[in-house]
């Protein structure tokens, strides 16, 4: 049967807008790409109609009559200046997104609450965190999934009741809902983010292994935890630096005495192939003396920093170096202010991506340094009780400070997405090439930009499995760049934590090990050389999955499909809505990690369909059942779905020396002997690759008998050539008598009992 074309968001997808028609209220200032047109409706899969009394507007799956929005029955509608209320009905209890808070991936509905209001808080449960994330997903009981994006900026709160219903309120704005049919949870995304914006596509190296602390204190110690890392050969690819290598913590400054060295560090780590990434914070301060501190001179006189109610003069916050002043990043100067700042840095330390962190904006004194007026935004009527601590501007500015477009109200949970955005924008234009932000806060179309890390976990056994929800999570929002501190932030680690952490980061689409300020090191080369074998033997199978780990990067761009996928995207049924301790590579690779200690064995699903060891190559049939699997302690499991080829390669200490080395593919056939797969290759750098056509796609197709490729596109010439180096091919059935490439024998071994 074919599938019928995804529909295009332009065609079928459904904006309601409710707003005040007589006097013109804040809305969010993102370009999102909106339906230009009215269109027949009349093939689209839904129907809306409307109820009196009380108010209430419907929305209708025809094809399967199912309400997937119905204002009527939840809560009644309430618009007032600042406090909107609207709720609707859920098609089901498998609901999804919501963010950014620490939970399990399947939202408990049974009477709880969420609420959203970008805020520096270490991860923990039933507590808004550094991002806001207005979208859901859920699933009926046909298998239809649908989704449901709320255009709005300010403070909220969101009610379930397990009727299933969910009750918004928020505390300004107006109601502008989008959404979108599906029908697969692959089309929700894909819909959601032609809305909001496609990913990025991050540069080849970012998918390396990257290694940060707080703490390194000096060029001396960095440049030992480097030479460890090299000696280790353990695979490394990037580079960063926390707030220490700053001189007292002045953004775009260095300490010249303690890293004086750091401007030789960065080209050796170039000269290596290897990558550098410092952190920015957006506190500038306002005590240095005048005509020494350009950030905060120059920003000073363009008028760039978030005001105050009273007289217009910079709010002033307190961050690590101080009293500080914020850059409006929505101000029309702040891309020339910014970009000339990091221009500048640049010339001293050539970075090659940044760390915005600190963006929600965080503040370690409340609203001020002279508090907050007592007025309606700083202490409104309905302040959302699911926010922690009872006011708004608790550990950041006051809501009724001013920015360019708005109040810092309305604006406050888009600092991290402004700061984000202007931050690659200037990347951009300094390097000329693909870059990576990773940013602490973010919003709705912060993927269009850069990447995000979950902040300050633990390092706990709790905070691990976490990670994997969190990572779901942010796969939904559009944002698939994503991945928590390896072995752990706050509190020390140990061997045994860390090495799992690490075999599990080493399927986060972003893979960082960073570490907490005074704690012991957590680098996998300061560990005895059994663990370091074991992290390294895992960082190795990264590396050679990249190719692929790169491919699902490129289609995330192109047409929004998620790179990681919770197990019910491939096979939707009630076993599969709960499990958030395993998740897919797109839809060809498993992986199901321990997240417990002292723990040797894990209760995997398996979707039905054909299965194979990525180790040894076996097969394991599945009707859709639960296997018991050995995960000795240096092992994680992986599973390539039948179906799938994977596109590898032979791994390396770098990817810089990676990618000159010879491809491979991992050919798993489903139950009727065929499989196929895709990679798409480039210089890994350029802004231009796929525009102008420099780059290589082919497709991979295979039956019992034979593999082949189909070349969609040859623009990227290598002088040195792609070469396939070998193929493994898993389920042959009987082992064949000679094999041949592009004609001509070839050696060859076969594994009667595995099939290999
Ligand atoms: C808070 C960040 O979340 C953390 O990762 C960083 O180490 C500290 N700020 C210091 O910059």
């Amino acid at each position: 049967m074919t599938k019928k074309p995804t529909p295009s968001f332009y065609l079928c997808d459904k904006e309601i807008r409710i707003f005040d028609p007589q006097e013109r209220r804040y809305e969010v200032p993102l370009n999102v790409h909106k339906p230009s047109r009215l269109t027949d409706i009349s093939d689209c899969d839904y129907t809306v109609s409307y109820v009196k009394e009380p108010f209430g507007l419907i929305v209708r799956r025809k094809s399967t009559n199912t309400i997937i929005f119905n204002s009527a029955k939840a809560a009644p509608l309430i618009f007032a200046d600042q406090y909107i209320q609207i709720g609707t009905v859920l098609a089901s209890k498998y609901l999804y997104g919501l963010g950014e808070h620490q939970d399990k991936f399947l939202i408990d509905i049974n009477w709880t609450s969420r609420g959203f209001w970008a805020r520096d808080q270490a991860p923990r449960v039933n507590t808004n965190l550094y991002g806001v994330h207005p979208f859901y997903m859920n699933i009926d009981k046909h298998g239809n999934a649908y989704g449901v994006f709320l255009l709005n900026s300010n403070a909220m709160q969101v009610d379930f009741q397990p009727l299933p219903a969910l009750t918004y309120r928020t505390m300004g704005g107006v109601l502008d809902f989008y959404i979108f049919t599906g029908p697969s949870p692959i089309d929700v995304i894909q819909q959601y983010t032609e809305l909001i914006g496609r990913p990025y596509f991050p540069p080849y190296w970012a998918l390396g292994f990257h290694l940060c602390r707080w703490g390194y204190e000096n060029s001396r110690n960095l440049k030992e935890v480097i030479k460890r890392m090299r000696d280790s050969k353990i695979p490394y690819d990037v580079q960063w630096n926390d707030i220490d290598y700053m001189d007292r913590h002045l953004d775009w400054t260095y300490n010249t005495k303690n890293f004086a060295e750091l401007p030789e560090i960065v080209e050796d780590l170039h000269a290596h192939g290897q990558h550098y990434i410092m952190i920015v914070d957006p506190g500038i301060s306002n005590q240095q003396r005048e005509g020494t501190y350009p950030p905060y001179d120059k920003g000073l006189k363009e008028g760039i920093f978030i005001t105050d109610s009273k007289g217009g003069k910079p709010i002033v916050g307190r961050v690590w170096p101080g009293d500080t002043v914020f850059p409006d990043f929505f101000h029309p100067k702040a891309f020339s202010y910014w970009h000339d700042l990091a221009e500048k840095f640049h010339k001293q330390i050539p970075f090659d991506g940044l760390w915005v962190d600190m963006n929600e904006p965080s503040n370690f004194v409340s609203g001020s340094e002279d508090g907050c007026l007592y007025n309606s935004l700083n202490y409104p009527p309905f302040s959302s009780p699911a926010i922690l601590g009872s006011k708004l501007f608790e550990q950041t500015l006051c809501p009724s400070a001013h920015q360019n477009l708005s109040s810092h109200y309305n604006l406050h949970n888009m600092y991290g997405y402004s700061e984000t955005k202007i931050t690659a924008m200037s990347l951009e234009k300094i390097l000329r090439k693909r870059t990576l932000v990773i940013s602490r806060s973010t919003f709705p179309g912060s993927g269009v930009y850069g990447g995000h890390w979950s902040g300050d976990n633990h390092a706990n056994w709790d905070h691990l499995y976490y990670s994997i929800p969190e990572i779901l999570n942010f796969q939904l929002f559009g944002i698939p760049m994503v991945g928590s501190d390896v072995c752990g932030f706050a509190g020390p680690t140990n061997a045994e934590l860390c090495t799992r952490w690490t075999q599990l980061g080493a399927f986060y689409p972003f893979m960082r090990n960073h570490n907490n300020l005074h704690m012991p090191d957590q680098d996998p080369a300061v560990f005895d050389e059994h663990i370091q074998n074991a992290m390294r033997q895992v960082l190795l199978i990264r590396y050679s999955l990249l190719p692929y780990l790169y491919t699902l990067f490129y289609n995330s761009h192109i047409n929004g499909t998620p790179v990681l996928w919770p197990l019910f995207f491939l096979e939707p049924n009630e076993e599969t809505f709960t499990i958030d301790q395993q998740f897919l590579w797109g839809n060809g690779l498993m992986i199901s990690p321990v997240v417990r200690p002292s723990t040797f064995e894990v209760k995997a699903y398996f979707p039905e369909g054909s299965w194979y060891d990525f180790y040894t190559g076996t097969k394991i049939g599945s009707t859709g059942l639960y296997m018991i699997l050995d995960a000795p302690w240096d092992k994680i499991n992986l599973h390539v779905r039948g179906g799938t080829i994977l596109p590898i390669i032979e791994p390396d200490v770098t990817t810089t020396a990676s990618r000159k080395k010879k491809f491979g593919l991992f050919v798993a056939p489903d139950t009727q002997g065929k499989s196929k797969g895709e990679l798409f290759w480039d210089d890994g750098v350029s802004l231009d690759s796929i525009k102008s056509g420099k780059f290589t796609h082919l497709i991979f197709m295979a039956t019992e008998q034979n593999v082949t490729s189909q070349v969609l596109r040859s623009g990227y010439t290598l002088a040195a050539g792609m070469y396939l180096g070998h193929a493994i091919i898993c389920g042959v059935q009987k082992c064949p008598s000679h094999a041949t490439a592009n004609g001509k024998p070839v050696k060859f071994q076969c594994e009667s009992t595995s099939q290999v």
